[in-house]
């Protein structure tokens, strides 16, 4: 996801920006500056591993996220891929191509998590699939990196955090954002209280194109003799092989969750890693299917708003959410946290803070009720004002800061790094099964509101519906 590029230039540019103040009289504002600073990504250690200490791992789900998340796992030094699961034929044949002929390779995942020698499973199928997998695979002795969203179903959240606090095995879902470097300084920067008070948070992540819908490409050779349909409905209604549902399956709700489940589950990851939040208590959506009526039954445009109760760490907030699927203004998309003294503008790639303070001074004049005194009356109040505000402050309005990372920071990484690290040096994980929750949660219950046309409650702690 974090494929955006970059610019690489480091040092900082200043600028400078006078803001107009128009008629209006009040504190001075200064010109501000904007300067950028290069982060520095995260230093891993490099030390050799023997066969003893390597880690074994099998990937279950070999699709577009199972050959991401091998491409990213195998960078961690001491990491073997053994072993790969898929229903379909073509992505098991191709696995072998790019990781070679020795590679173990099924289309029965339990085959996989039988094998004593399989330290770790990443599990990248369709949503359908993540809870169970996960179950099994951890009451098997399996570590388990899960694909975001950690359930399909509310439900499901409930058995996932109790087998993980049974086993004690490590479990990390895949939102990579919350292990980026750019969400720790944008948490560093939100702790500072650099933007005062939280008063609500606003994100988008709009697109516009087939592949952004969902429309993946389905292979000529799909059938049903390379495809396991029956394995691949799981809990899902029966009925008979159909290409598009298996490739698609985004587009439907017994396989995904929609566009909340695959993208709003990334922002509120994001989000809650930031401010610490565990979620909103309460929900409300809205959307349609506008555009791609290519037999989904999800809608292409859903919104959100959200309440966020206070906690010790952030105040009261309301946060909007919005994905757009057909947005003719180009996509694109943002994660603005909007304070009482100012804005951060928080990306995959880098963050923005804008420091915007009201002054205690409230100025007269301008679109204000001013100029409908009479003229004595204008006087008056002009000497009233001037001994009430004698001298009038200097703020800096507009001071401007971004930071960045560098081009080639992944943040893919540094999550199966810290993956990693769980299992070999049993670091906390931060996004564990109940951090996993707390955004799948709210995510799915977006869903909820909007098929129920409802006000869901949500309570934030248990990771439940209240
Ligand atoms: N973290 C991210 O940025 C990110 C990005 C994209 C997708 N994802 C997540 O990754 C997951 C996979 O998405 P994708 O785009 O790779 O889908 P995909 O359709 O390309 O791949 C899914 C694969 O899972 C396999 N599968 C399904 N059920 C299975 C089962 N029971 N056993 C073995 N294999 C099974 C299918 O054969 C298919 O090849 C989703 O949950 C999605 O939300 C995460």
């Amino acid at each position: 996801m974090d494929n955006q590029k970059r610019s690489s230039r480091r040092g900082f540019i200043k600028k400078l920006t006078g803001t107009a103040l128009g008629a209006a009289v009040g504190a001075n504002v200064l010109g501000g500056s904007h300067k950028i600073e290069l982060l520095n990504p995260t230093k891993h250690q490099h030390r050799i591993f023997g066969p003893n200490d390597q880690v074994n791992v099998a990937i279950i789900g070999m699709g577009i996220m199972g050959f991401d998340n091998a491409f990213w796992t195998l960078k961690v030094p001491g990491v073997k891929l053994v072993a790969v699961c898929d229903l379909y034929s073509g992505r098991l044949e191709r696995a072998k191509e790019v990781y070679g002929k020795e590679l173990f390779v099924t289309k029965n995942y339990k085959e996989i998590l039988d094998r004593k020698d399989i330290d770790a499973v990443i599990i990248a199928t369709s949503d359908h699939w993540h809870d169970r997998i996960s179950i099994d695979a951890m009451n098997k002795g399996k570590h388990v990196y899960c694909e975001k969203p950690m359930v399909h179903r509310l439900d499901e959240g409930a058995e996932v955090i109790a087998t993980q606090k049974k086993t004690g095995k490590v479990f990390i879902v895949g939102s990579q954002r919350v292990s980026s470097i750019v969400t720790q300084k944008t948490k560093e920067i939100f702790e500072a209280k650099t933007i005062g008070d939280l008063i609500m948070v606003e994100t988008w992540m709009d697109r516009h194109s087939a592949n952004g819908a969902w429309q993946y490409s389905i292979p000529t050779d799909a059938n049903t003799n390379t495809v396991d349909w029956d394995n691949f409905l799981g809990d899902a209604p029966k009925r008979p092989y159909d290409p598009v549902r298996f490739f698609r399956w985004r587009n439907y709700q017994d396989y995904g969750t929609g566009v909340a489940g695959d993208l709003f589950v990334h922002l509120f990851s994001a989000l809650h890693a930031v401010t610490s939040s565990k979620g909103p208590d309460r929900i409300l959506a809205t959307g349609g299917l506008r555009y791609w009526k290519d037999g989904r039954d999800v809608p292409d445009v859903i919104m959100g708003l959200y309440d966020y109760p206070e906690t010790k760490q952030h105040p009261a907030f309301n946060l909007q959410m919005r994905v757009n699927f057909v947005d003719g203004s180009e996509g694109g998309e943002g994660l603005r946290l909007i304070g009482t003294d100012g804005v951060i503008d928080f990306g995959w790639d880098s963050v923005k803070v804008k420091h915007n303070k009201i002054h205690n001074e409230p100025g007269y004049g301008g679109w204000d009720s001013f100029d409908t005194f009479t003229a004595a009356q204008q006087k008056e109040y002009e000497k009233w004002y001037k001994a009430k505000y004698p001298t009038r402050a200097s703020v800096m309005s507009d001071s401007d800061l971004e930071y960045k990372a560098p081009e080639e920071y992944s943040a893919n990484l540094d999550h199966h790094v810290n993956f990693y690290k769980g299992i070999r040096e049993k670091t906390p994980i931060v996004e564990d099964a109940l951090f996993g929750m707390r955004a799948a949660g709210p995510a799915l219950a977006t869903n909820k509101s909007y098929y129920d046309n409802a006000i869901i409650k949500w309570n934030p702690e248990t990771a439940q519906l209240s």
